[in-house]
């Protein structure tokens, strides 16, 4: 939809970052978590994706790289948390074209899946479907039908595994 951009992370965008994730979530966890990811060694900026509409920070979604630890490999996936929309600008189209953004980086990233964690019935307009189809689980107190998961590559998902989310993922539960 016009209107829409979605771009990568800036410094300045922190504060509104945080005023995306406050309103549309519940409390402040998922803006702490995006504060204490941010802090760790490795982050990725370019991880981190901004939605303007009409130039104004109204989305964001954040990729954290992660393994799905098979028997014989551990097979690289992108971890897609927290997602946030200004309630106001929902149902633009926003979240939907952060989620495409997320994919062609996580392709260009060599990961062989995207998983995430949230409202079945909305990430399979996405393409997305029960992670439980590959016997891919997560290491969250979820309920299984909640992990949501599109493959990028095709086949290496086979045999099933476990994605670990990091501690500060962990310290929401
Ligand atoms: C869920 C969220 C990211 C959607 O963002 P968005 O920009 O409104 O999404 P889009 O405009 O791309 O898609 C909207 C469509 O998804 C549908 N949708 C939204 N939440 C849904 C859900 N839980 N289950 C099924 N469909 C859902 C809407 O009904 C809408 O469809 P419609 O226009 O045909 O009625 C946003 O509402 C949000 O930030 N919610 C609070 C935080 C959250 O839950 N984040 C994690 C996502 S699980």
């Amino acid at each position: 939809m016009s209107g829409i951009l979605v771009r990568t992370e800036r410094p300045e965008d922190y504060q509104a970052i945080d005023v995306v994730n406050l309103s549309a979530f519940e409390g402040d966890d998922e803006a702490k978590l995006i504060a204490t990811l941010r802090e760790q060694s490795g982050y990725r900026a370019d991880y981190s994706l901004v939605a303007e509409f009409n130039g104004r920070p109204v989305g964001h979604l954040l990729m954290t790289p992660g393994r799905c630890n098979q028997q014989k490999a551990n097979t690289p996936v992108m971890i897609i948390a927290p997602m946030s929309i200004v309630p106001s600008q929902s149902r633009r189209g926003i979240g939907t074209a952060l989620v495409e953004a997320a994919r062609k980086k996580a392709r260009e990233e060599g990961m062989a899946a995207m998983i995430a964690v949230g409202e079945p019935g909305y990430y399979e307009r996405l393409g997305f479907e029960p992670a439980s189809k590959w016997g891919v689980r997560c290491n969250l107190p979820v309920p299984e039908d909640a992990v949501m998961l599109v493959e990028l590559e095709d086949g290496t998902l086979s045999g099933g595994c476990t994605v670990n989310y990091s501690a500060p993922f962990l310290s929401l539960f």
